[in-house]
């Protein structure tokens, strides 16, 4: 009798329990029928400048190298990045894009001129990776190219030949130059940039004096044989929204159809180690990563007063985060290794894009191999893939989708007085049909049940991938290559016309609904 009333409490309890969670479950209502803006490709963009060894080594290893490679450039990288459906890759820099001279880097590669690249640790730039080569590793990736010409210690002629030698069909002195050069047919290339940082490493401007360089440069890069440019102004850092408000006064939508915005995210607050941090430093990357949206938000409210139509693009072509460098390790090569929590980074600066996508039309995240928040670390001939490319990879479903509107409420992730939301969501359907959700678990320390209503669409059908790992520092090694990778997700189910899931603690999930 006794043993039967406990069992009667324990059940009761059983079902308070299960009644609470089910109360705190996460709701998320997706409209899969009002979806209107479209989730530019290029917001999946990737950036890669001449620093450290993220050309050199990291893509360029030379003809004769025992890394197979084609042309010069090495096949395991050029693989990895199509598979990821890499949109757009922004060339050559950042600040070495200011100082770069193009026509030092085109001709035979034994004649070409070498330079010091004076930002990034003072080395010796022998310039064997010029335009040919970069436009050789687009097309390899099948990818588009966007060019940052030099404004700040670069002259309009220069700029009007590159872009002259690279897009021009007919007889002229650059594309004949370009012909003695080997390539005779021209090239597209759209995205043309006009300086890059050029408030700081690119010539320290006031924007007012930039933004008469912009309309003077611009003016030159020409639309030859069909190839229409797309112009982007250099934008602002952050929250510096005088720059933005001065550009988009002072300069004619007309001129420019996107306008730049970089933001790195920094590291975590006591420690700026890539792999060794605990959860203080998880809390306050994360915070910071969220902050994109408010940048995003600022900036667009500024291009909305003087451009109501949306013409001019929102271009963020530096993003990531940003940690020391690797012990031992030359500190001017920026060569740092990517965790878990850089994947969380990831996952939700992707979704804000996503959501900001009818403003937002392209973002490089800074920068691809070895340098910075990287799909790749190579090592001589060894190559590994980073959490951040594996958040690339499952999130490429959402390239050129529909956003739809998704109305999510969560509970906070608390630590020490502080909060943040505990799940970040974007939502997208695709042209056959198919919706994808991606949602981040930013809380480390505990899974999140998620119920999910679909209107304006039948739901058949459901299954997932999911990237997570042991620690919130797990990473990948040259010797353990596949601590984080993404698995099958199996804890998502049918429900009415929906669904619900149970999402890890510090997880990227994305779904595919049918
Ligand atoms: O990505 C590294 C550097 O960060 C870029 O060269 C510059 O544009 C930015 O400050």
């Amino acid at each position: 009798m006794k043993t039967g009333r406990i069992g009667i409490v324990v059940i009761l309890c059983g079902v308070l329990l299960t009644a609470r969670e089910s109360l705190q479950a996460a709701k998320l209502v997706i409209n899969a029928d009002l979806g209107k803006a479209k989730i530019s490709k290029n917001i999946y963009g990737h950036f890669s400048e001449h620093l450290g060894r993220c050309i050199y080594e990291g893509y360029w290893v030379g003809e004769d190298s025992e890394i197979p490679n084609t042309r010069g450039i090495r096949n395991d990288v050029v693989q990895a990045l199509k598979k990821i459906k890499v949109p757009v890759l922004r060339w050559p820099g950042g600040c070495f894009a200011d100082e770069y001279h193009w026509k030092d880097g085109i001709g035979p590669r034994e004649q070409r001129p070498s330079m010091i690249n004076t930002h990034w640790g003072g080395v010796t730039e022998n310039n064997h990776f010029g335009t040919h080569e970069f436009l050789d590793l687009c097309e390899q990736i099948g990818c588009e190219p966007s060019i940052c010409g030099n404004v700040g210690s670069g002259t309009v002629e220069e700029l009007s030949d590159w872009v002259e030698y690279v897009t021009f069909d007919g007889k002229s002195p650059m594309a004949d130059l370009r012909r003695e050069n080997g390539r005779d047919e021209p090239w597209k290339v759209k995205y043309w940039g006009v300086g890059n940082e050029n408030w700081g490493c690119g010539g320290n401007m006031r924007p007012e004096y930039y933004a008469d360089l912009y309309r003077r440069f611009q003016t030159y890069v020409r639309k030859y044989s069909g190839n229409k440019p797309f112009k982007v102004a250099c934008g602002a850092y952050a929250d510096n929204l005088r720059w933005t408000e001065v550009l988009m006064e002072k300069v004619p939508v007309r001129m420019m159809q996107g306008l730049s915005l970089h933001y790195y995210c920094g590291s975590g607050e006591k420690s700026r180690s890539a792999t060794k941090f605990g959860e203080v430093d998880w809390f306050a990357q994360l915070r910071r990563a969220l902050r994109m949206d408010e940048h995003l938000r600022r900036h667009s409210v500024i291009m909305d007063k003087y451009d109501p139509k949306k013409k001019v693009a929102l271009i963020v072509d530096e993003w990531g985060a940003w940690h020391n460098v690797e012990p031992g390790t030359n500190p001017a090569f920026l060569y740092q290794q990517n965790s878990l929590r850089d994947a969380l980074v990831a996952g939700v600066t992707l979704n804000i894009f996503n959501r900001h996508c009818g403003r937002v039309k392209m973002a490089n995240i800074a920068q691809t191999v070895n340098v910075l928040q990287a799909m790749i670390l190579t090592d001589g001939p060894k190559m590994i893939l980073t959490p951040t490319y594996h958040v690339f990879d499952m999130y490429k479903v959402h390239q050129d989708a529909k956003l739809l509107p998704a109305d999510l409420e969560c509970g906070e992730y608390k630590f020490e007085g502080d909060e943040i939301p505990a799940l970040d969501v974007s939502a997208s359907r695709d042209w056959s049909g198919k919706i994808h959700l991606s949602i981040c678990n930013l809380n480390p320390n505990k899974p999140d049940k998620l119920s999910c209503e679909i209107r304006g669409a039948k739901v058949t059908g459901i299954s997932g991938t999911v990237l997570t790992a042991p620690a919130i520092n797990s990473h990948n090694t040259f010797d353990n290559p596949d601590v984080v990778k993404p698995k099958a997700f199996n804890d998502a189910m049918l429900k009415g016309n929906g669904f619900e899931a149970t999402l890890p603690a510090k997880s990227v999930v994305v779904l595919e609904i049918d």
